[in-house]
């Protein structure tokens, strides 16, 4: 049952406070009061999984184990379009560093992170503003960080200098995962050298606050990512949920790992043998929850094609956002991919 109660209560709270949490109550109460007059809040029991786990330190031993490591990831990415890594080369002190800058940019007060332009470099969103019912709103604050302005966080050297080392070890990453993701296309990985660079990648720094009063609100709403692939780096909460063989399942977190998700552009570049699976995440009752997701993306004029006898018309990545931001704004939700079927009309 929806608890009216609670959010009153929470809504109150809200108003007395000058907190740094944006003001979700009072700018989606029509949304949170449709629901308590029709109350459906059926708590979904979701599975947890282990997601397929591969150890990259096996890409420095001898050609077997790196054949088996390069088949897994390959294999994952077939199968779930989604795995986690280990010993993936970005140390544990860079990651800790990066999360600590964001907790602090997080704590600062609403007011500044949503009116002071270009605040601590990044493009601050929360919520959804075009958001008609509850399903469509998502639960938390981030920053959408492009890699060219990471360098220039003004009052925030300490992030800048967090979010530049990051840059740099997860870039290297990011083009081995993709050489190994060519390979066994039979492709060759030069297409990653060339057109991925790390200006051309983004950074996106995610609060998901706790909301108490109602569970299944989303944290953020069930989508694809629109690059070729996310490097995800998730806290102990956990939250995160995919789809696999047509049901949501819950990914349990595991602190050396790294998360990654293979997006649009890599299914349409693989001509659909790698998965771009749909994922969202739900929010907690009690805890707050950070995760920083590394997007993986080309030049806008980079033109996605495959050589075979391809399902998808060929487009520039450029082509393919402006698509996705129009649909989102005339249908309110991202079609995506299916658009550029060759058999869409
Ligand atoms: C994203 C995303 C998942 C998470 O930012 O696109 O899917 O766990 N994030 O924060
Ligand atoms: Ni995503």
């Amino acid at each position: 049952m929806a608890k009216s109660g609670d959010f009153v209560e929470y809504l109150n709270q809200e108003r007395l406070s000058m907190d740094s949490d944006p003001p979700f109550c009072q700018t989606y109460k029509a949304l949170f009061d449709k629901i308590s007059e029709n109350p459906c809040n059926k708590v979904v029991t979701v599975e947890e999984c282990e997601l397929p786990l591969v150890d990259l330190s096996r890409l420095d031993l001898d050609e077997s184990e790196m054949e088996e490591c390069k088949r897994e990831i390959a294999m994952a990415s077939q199968e779930w379009g989604f795995f986690q890594v280990i010993n993936h080369g970005i140390s544990r002190d860079i990651l800790e560093k990066l999360r600590e800058e964001q907790v602090k940019v997080f704590r600062q007060p609403f007011d500044k992170k949503s009116t002071e332009e270009k605040f601590a470099t990044g493009c601050y969103r929360w919520g959804t503003p075009s958001a008609t019912c509850l399903q469509q709103l998502s639960w938390s604050e981030a920053f959408h960080i492009p890699m060219t302005e990471i360098s220039d966080s003004g009052a925030f050297s300490s992030l800048s200098s967090a979010m530049e080392q990051f840059a740099i070890t997860v870039a290297g990453l990011a083009q081995k995962l993709a050489g190994i993701l060519a390979e066994k296309l039979g492709q060759k990985s030069t297409f990653f050298k060339e057109n991925c660079l790390p200006s051309t990648c983004y950074l996106r720094m995610n609060r998901y606050p706790p909301c108490p009063f109602y569970s299944g609100v989303h944290g953020l709403m069930p989508h694809t990512d629109s690059d070729f692939f996310t490097i995800l780096h998730q806290d102990e909460v956990g939250g995160l949920q995919l789809v696999k063989d047509g049901k949501w399942i819950s990914v349990k977190p595991n602190p050396e790992a790294l998360v990654i998700n293979i997006g649009d552009l890599f299914q349409a570049w693989s001509n659909d043998v790698y998965k771009s699976v749909e994922h969202r995440v739900v929010t907690n009752p009690t805890v707050e929850r950070f995760s920083t997701a590394y997007f993986f993306c080309p030049s806008y004029d980079t033109v996605i094609q495959n050589s075979e006898p391809s399902v998808y018309r060929k487009f520039s990545f450029g082509e393919f956002r402006q698509q996705v931001q129009e649909d989102v704004q005339k249908l309110g939700h991202k079609v995506g991919l299916s658009r550029f079927l060759l058999s869409h009309k």
